[in-house]
């Protein structure tokens, strides 16, 4: 069996600096045709002038002309027009971490009444710049995403004209409140998709699937499924493929972080593939994102076969998803 994807997007990446960058970003570039990318570097990104920096860095590591790193700036609410205005054409959507909730977000808002974000989320509305949010609270790990959704939904009631992107989500309360407001999308990741807390820690500790946030249970992975297997237009894929070295990872004070994204077509095509659907993996990987958008990535085709995948056991000093083991999809051609 076959099956030809067009222009495959991942809205939700990291790909780090450094070293780190020139591993992963061409393993990305190979196989997507562009990719939202996360601002959370050390220092984060702030300014146009890091943008256009990081946005250069990527491009050269990446190694193929026909990969978009659509840029990303990390939420501050110092943020004012005349910056925004100045800073729009060189990003597609802003970051919004609570500060401290995950990897390199201790820059993050640690105040969440609208009246202190507001001027700076009018001025993104006005300006037509959508806002992702890593949505969490500071409250108990399983709880945190559930517990942040109110101010999802006083984010989406206050500012109506503003694209808010809910990040990675992992609850069905997260997806139940996703369909409640119009100016409400989500990300949803490879690794939800497949995994609850038991495969993290059920059996022997997981640390290379011990991410942020924390994958939930049976039932809130059946609410994502379900929407993601639709290609319901509110959500598209949005890897959050976060690599960390493997001494970071096999390590007491484990980082957080999924490392899929060597794996993540391959790996969607065989889930969608069991479910039945995989007519509607187009949508997910790629249409939606690019009307929630409004953005034309390159023309890039992966041919995907229904053929064994031995995923490697690393890529340089990283730990993928599903090292070792076997997929029953690869990718077989990008033309
Ligand atoms: C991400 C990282 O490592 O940057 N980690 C994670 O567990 N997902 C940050 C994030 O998206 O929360
Ligand atoms: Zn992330």
């Amino acid at each position: 069996m076959e099956f030809t994807l067009h222009s495959p997007l991942d809205m939700h990446l990291h790909l780090r600096d450094g070293a780190m960058l020139e591993t992963v970003a061409p393993l990305s570039a190979k196989e997507f045709a562009g990719a939202l990318v996360m601002p959370n570097l050390v220092p984060p990104i702030t300014s146009k002038e890091m943008v256009k920096e990081y946005k250069e860095q990527i491009l050269q590591a990446s190694q193929d002309g026909r990969f978009t790193p659509y840029m990303t700036l990390f939420f501050k609410s110092e943020y004012d027009y005349d910056f925004l205005q100045d800073v729009k054409d060189t990003i597609l959507a802003i970051k919004l971490y609570p500060a401290g909730i995950t990897t390199n977000s201790s820059d993050g808002v640690d105040n969440f009444s609208l009246d202190a974000l507001a001027p700076t989320l009018e001025a993104m509305s006005e300006l037509g710049i959508p806002l992702c949010v890593h949505g969490e609270t500071n409250g108990f790990v399983m709880d945190r995403e559930a517990e942040f959704v109110p101010i999802y939904e006083r984010l989406a009631k206050r500012f109506p004209n503003l694209t808010i992107i809910m990040e990675h989500i992992t609850t069905k309360e997260a997806v139940e409140a996703l369909m409640c407001y119009e100016n409400l999308y989500a990300t949803i990741t490879l690794h939800h998709l497949y995994i609850t807390l038991d495969d993290v820690a059920g059996g022997l500790l997981q640390p290379h699937l011990f991410c942020k946030p924390i994958a939930k249970r049976p039932e809130d992975r059946m609410a994502l499924r379900k929407v993601a297997f639709m290609a319901h237009e509110k959500v598209m894929f949005g890897s959050d493929s976060a690599p960390h070295p493997r001494s970071k990872k096999e390590a007491p004070g484990c980082a957080a972080g999924v490392f899929t994204a060597p794996v993540a077509l391959a790996a969607l095509a065989q889930i969608f593939e069991e479910a039945g659907v995989l007519e509607n993996l187009q949508k997910f990987v790629s249409d939606n994102a690019q009307k929630i958008y409004g953005i034309t990535p390159p023309k890039k085709e992966v041919r995907l076969i229904k053929a064994p995948f031995e995923v490697p056991e690393k890529f340089g000093d990283v730990v993928p998803m599903f090292a070792g083991q076997k997929l029953s999809w690869r990718v077989e051609r990008v033309l």
